[in-house]
């Protein structure tokens, strides 16, 4: 293929990966964007397989064949919940192909067209310096990620003295050396930079609680793209180059979204701290008492209002509720009662995981409303059905300027005629705070898994 033709081939590639993500920042026109996607990938793929410099396709076969199967199992049987450590693992592998190939250059610059061993353009070096200290340190910050959302290492902050100056150190360390290597040019200072960036990527992250840690996978999402647009320049790789800067910067905005959601600055997440447990104890009662209900009771409640708002959480995920849930709507409307789904930005432990399950429901897309949509409606609703979700409730955001969650935008469902809560305890919700809500006097808690006491009242409606 020539170079003008491959050239072209990589621009539409790049405008398909445009295309896809358009698609999918929002949940109608996320099939379509995933469709762009997976064309775009194809001819990127089918346009660097063309190239004529490619030394054996038989590598490249058997590499193709283990990824994908790896890949294709994985995707099979990843539960919904557990999707943030797998993109953590997935970014991971990221990190580290761009370390790779940015050794592949130095050890054979001849191959990739940037001069000779010892007499490399200072330009590639640089180019290739990028490329393997954001690749490491996307490698071993994703790794440690992983490890505490997979529950492996725990989701405590992990912070000491002087810990901060410690990375400044280690970040001027680091320019220092990248300085030093594009001078001499040697294997040693290239692995001596690559180490100290696999390190420093496990000392920004340790400090970062659990709470906050779909932000750092967005964050090493970003990274993980600068890294492969680094890669992309040592490649002389238009595509690569492009992807690269799509992926950083989606990211980037996408870690800005959920700061936004969550009320937290992009520094302060960096800095960490925050919500280092990943479930709270029961909520001390003390001589308070809670109004319980179940199923007939709720049915009761629903029945005999105008109007209903659903609010999904990460119990909602947990339970995988969504069918029976969108059940129990559509026996409520047929009943003439209005029902919507309130969706809180960082509702669940993902960006769009509650849309992505209300869509799987077929759940009409009309019906669903972010949260400065719909605040406003919960004082004129009769039922604010809070399915599987705590935090996202919680008025100390409003009200109680010592909450770890305070300033955090919440959904105003205590300004409903009755709140009804399910979830199977008065356990705290992510970030390990009690929620006063509980206690109302218009409250009431109906103790369940959520998917069962969705399919109870169901049996009730019907
Ligand atoms: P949470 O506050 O985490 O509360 C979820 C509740 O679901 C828990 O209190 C739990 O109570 C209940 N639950 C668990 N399994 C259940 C089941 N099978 N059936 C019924 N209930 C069940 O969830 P939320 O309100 O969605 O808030 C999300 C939290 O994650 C926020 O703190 C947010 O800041 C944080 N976070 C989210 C994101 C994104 S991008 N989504 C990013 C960063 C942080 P029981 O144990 O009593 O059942």
């Amino acid at each position: 293929m020539s170079a003008d033709l491959s050239g072209f081939a990589y621009l539409v590639a790049s405008v398909c990966f445009i295309m896809a993500l358009r698609g999918l920042s929002s949940p109608e026109t996320a099939r379509a964007g995933n469709i762009y996607g997976i064309v775009g990938m194809l001819i990127a793929v089918g346009t660097t397989l063309a190239d004529p410099t490619v030394l054996s396709y038989t590598t490249i076969v058997i590499a193709v064949l283990i990824g994908g199967a790896i890949g294709t199992v994985v995707a099979l049987k990843i539960e919904m919940t557990a999707l943030p450590q797998l993109v953590a693992a997935f970014h991971s592998l990221v990190g580290m192909a761009a370390v790779l190939v940015a050794a592949a250059a130095f050890y054979q610059p001849q191959a990739y067209g940037i001069g000779t061993p010892g007499n490399i353009a200072v330009a590639s070096l640089v180019e290739m310096s990028i490329g393997t200290v954001i690749g490491a340190i996307t490698f071993t910050g994703s790794i440690i990620a992983f490890a505490k959302l997979q529950g492996i290492m725990s989701g405590a902050p992990i912070t000491f003295p002087g810990q901060h100056l410690l990375n400044a150190c280690l970040g001027i360390g680091a320019i220092a050396l990248v300085y030093w290597f594009c001078q001499e040019q040697t294997g040693s200072l290239f692995w001596t930079i690559a180490i100290l960036a696999f390190v420093i990527g496990g000392l920004i992250i340790i400090p970062i609680g659990g709470a906050d840690m779909p932000v750092v996978i967005s964050m090493l999402n970003s990274y993980s793209g600068w890294a492969a647009c680094g890669i992309g320049f040592t490649l002389q790789n238009t595509a690569l180059i492009i992807v690269g800067a799509l992926v950083g910067s989606s990211g980037a905005i996408l870690s800005y979204i959920m700061c936004k959601g969550m009320n937290r600055s992009f520094f302060n997440v960096i800095l960490g701290g925050f919500g280092g447990e990943t479930a709270g104890p029961a909520a001390d009662m003390g001589d308070r008492t809670v109004r319980s209900g179940n199923a007939d009771d709720a049915a009761f409640l629903m029945k005999n209002a105008g109007s209903v708002i659903i609010v999904p959480g990460y119990g909602f995920a947990v339970a995988q509720a969504q069918h029976a849930l969108r059940e129990m709507a559509d026996l409520l409307k047929k009943e003439g009662i209005k029902v919507s789904y309130a969706v809180h930005p960082v509702a669940g432990r993902m960006p769009g995981h509650m849309n992505v399950l209300l869509a799987e429901a077929s759940v009409p897309y009309d019906e669903v409303f972010e949260l400065d949509e719909i605040n406003r409606d919960f004082a004129s609703t009769d039922v604010a059905f809070v399915i599987g979700a705590n935090d996202v409730t919680n008025p100390a955001a409003k009200n109680d300027p010592t909450s770890p969650i305070y300033g955090m935008p919440v959904l105003n469902v205590e300004e409903a005629g009755t709140v009804l809560f399910i979830k199977r305890s008065l356990a705290s919700g992510y970030a390990g705070i009690d929620n006063e809500l509980f206690f109302r006097d218009k409250t009431m808690m109906l103790f369940s898994d959520a998917k069962a006491m969705c399919e109870n009242i169901v049996k009730v409606l019907e």
